[in-house]
């Protein structure tokens, strides 16, 4: 057994229910089965940056197994290679990967798992490059990872969000409204698709199929029109109209993509009670769908992922992010996983099931 070997974690990006349990996967694993000592890094890369760092013992680690975010704290602007300060109120950008690998270095870390989605793992990669050895974990609630079939955080963000669907379509049926619910989801529609098919959507709008908003009053009509004085409609933020732009909610300059998305539900439902004449209301799910407990399905699968992690790392099979396919977890090149986002495929099975039901993606449909 490998004594006194050091390994660490990091955290980036938006949290999800699940991260948690990655941690203490990788720490209880890495401890109990191999006698390692675990370090996690606060906030992401500005820990590695910052130099702030916490010991993952086996007690810091206990009872977390079912705690939404993320004990580490995380960042989605904090990138050594782009590390943005205000300087005389100027935002200015340096490169502080040195420092960040120095701080490494200096921690004698064998192995750096890094746990996040396209941003995170892109700068893994980056630093993987200048020689640090690092293990991928992939996470996001957006389940647009490239190279594994889910990342966890999705199922319990889908179970969120289909929740608030259901919630929804009670007043809705009361009311004889139509009720738009804008669910996240910037360039790919996995949780607008998912949750729109589990909650009985009746229009599911999302960003890989460009809508025709005529299509979606005409289907609200059309129900209407034989006593379905309701529509559930379902909006990824990033959906777009054939022709049309995505909806801007924010910019966050000192961010790497800094791009914040919000405002299409608002865009639909106001066009719905305009050409309808049906009374629309619109909610926006926002940042409940990445709060809360992880479902059973993530738990067990960060679980997986984490203890997967380990074996990497144990085999000294760097460069490398664990992932699941075809019902069991592999491993891919973090290179296969970052730079092109897995978007749905309009002709998918998922589509053709929620087709095949009479949902309607507003398109020739
Ligand atoms: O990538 C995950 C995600 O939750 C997106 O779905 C959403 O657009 C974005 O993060 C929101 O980011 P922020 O936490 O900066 O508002």
């Amino acid at each position: 057994m490998a004594r006194n070997k050091v390994i660490g974690i990091l955290t980036g990006g938006g949290d999800c229910p699940g991260i948690n349990a990655v941690i203490r996967a990788v720490a209880k694993t890495a401890i109990h089965d191999h006698g390692w000592q675990v370090i996690g890094f606060r906030d992401g890369y500005a820990g590695l940056v910052l130099r702030q760092s916490v010991d993952l013992t086996n007690e810091k680690v206990s009872n977390i197994l079912s705690l939404g975010g993320t004990i580490l704290g995380t960042s989605n602007k904090a990138d050594p290679f782009r590390w943005a300060e205000s300087i005389d109120g100027k935002l200015t950008f340096f490169d502080r990967s040195k420092e960040a690998l120095a701080y490494c270095e200096d921690l004698e870390l064998s192995a750096l798992v890094c746990v996040g989605g396209d941003g995170t793992l892109s700068i893994a990669k980056r630093l993987s490059d200048l020689g640090l050895p690092i293990v991928g974990i992939p996470k996001t609630i957006d389940n647009d990872l490239s190279g594994t079939d889910v990342t966890f955080g999705h199922d319990s963000a889908v179970a969120t969000a289909t929740d608030a669907i259901d919630k929804l379509h009670t007043t809705a049926q009361s009311h004889h409204r139509a009720m738009v619910i804008e669910v996240m989801g910037r360039y790919a529609g996995w949780l607008a698709l998912s949750s729109g098919l589990a909650g009985g959507g009746d229009i599911i709008l999302i960003p890989e199929i460009p809508y025709h908003v005529e299509k979606v009053c005409q289907t609200v009509r059309h129900r209407a029109s034989r006593g379905k004085l309701f529509s559930i409609i379902v909006v990824a933020e990033g959906a777009e109209p054939v022709g049309g732009k995505k909806v801007i909610q924010q910019m966050v300059p000192d961010s790497p993509d800094p791009v914040r998305l919000g405002g299409i539900g608002k865009v639909v439902g106001n066009e719905i009670e305009k050409k309808t004449g049906i009374e629309t209301r619109v909610t926006v799910l926002g940042h409940v769908q990445r709060g809360g407990s992880p479902t059973a399905f993530d738990r067990i699968l960060a679980t997986k992922y984490g203890v997967g992690a380990i074996d990497l790392i144990e085999q000294g099979r760097f460069s490398e992010m664990v992932s699941w396919q075809n019902g069991q977890i592999t491993s891919v090149p973090v290179s296969e996983a970052v730079g092109k986002l897995k978007l749905v495929p309009p002709d998918c099975e998922l589509v053709g099931t929620a087709r095949s039901v009479g949902a309607i993606f507003g398109d020739g449909d």
